[in-house]
């Protein structure tokens, strides 16, 4: 656990309470979070099941590995000890928007058990997801939309994950979507109806026609 580097802080109560906003918004505030290799899914199935929620009248927001390193996380690079900070972080904020009642779903590769487990112990139970998007290296790699592996193979990256660095395995997610396996549509659809049993999913009106590009 992080020690707290600053002291004489106090907590400030305010007067809206996590379940006053979650009576505003129709639906309990939740974290889905994606772990996987670069190029698994986790950004493609992120933005297509926040579709599916959007049109069922959630409220959501995504935290994507590049996105939050362009801005937040900018002075965090790849070692072990930086990864781990960008993942703390993460959860800390992930933890905020939930706090706002909002489904966030977040796509890091986060290849440490022990920084993800950090996240979850920040989490109530219930709170948080972790979803293991599994699609073997040699997929990952022929799918390569950004160019990376064959830099990461030339040598011209350093401690790329699966390459030169390590990505543990989730012994227990919540749920495995095999991307691989199913087109990214159908493992959004398993990922709603997942969270539909489980019922996270509220009766809220659906959205009425505003269109959505996934591109
Ligand atoms: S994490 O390991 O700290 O969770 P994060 O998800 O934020 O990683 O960022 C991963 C993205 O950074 C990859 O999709 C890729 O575009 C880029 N990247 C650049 N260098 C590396 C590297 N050494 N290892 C993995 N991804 C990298």
């Amino acid at each position: 656990m992080l020690e707290n580097a600053s002291s004489n802080i106090f907590w400030h109560q305010g007067s809206i309470s996590r379940r006053h906003r979650e009576t505003l918004n129709g639906h309990s505030g939740l974290t889905i979070w994606f772990t996987g290799f670069s190029a698994s899914g986790k950004s493609t199935l992120a933005v297509a099941l926040e579709s599916l929620l959007y049109s069922k009248g959630c409220r959501t927001y995504i935290l994507d590995g590049d996105n939050v390193r362009h801005g937040l996380n900018k002075n965090l690079g790849f070692s072990p000890e930086d990864r781990s900070e960008n993942i703390r972080r993460v959860g800390e904020v992930a933890k905020l928007f939930t706090d706002c009642g909002i489904i966030t779903l977040t796509a890091f590769i986060s290849p440490y058990r022990e920084d993800r487990e950090l996240v979850r112990s920040l989490f109530r139970k219930g709170d948080f997801i972790e979803v293991y998007v599994n699609c073997p290296l040699s997929v990952c790699e022929q799918r390569d939309p950004k160019g990376i592996y064959r830099k990461a193979r030339a040598g011209e990256i350093p401690s790329f994950t699966g390459i030169s660095a390590p990505y543990e395995t989730p012994l227990t997610p919540d749920i495995r979507i095999d991307t691989d396996q199913i087109p990214v549509d159908a493992c959004a659809r398993e990922l709603f109806e997942f969270l539909e049993d489980q019922g996270y999913i509220p009766n809220c009106p659906t959205v009425p026609d505003i269109a959505i590009s996934n591109s």
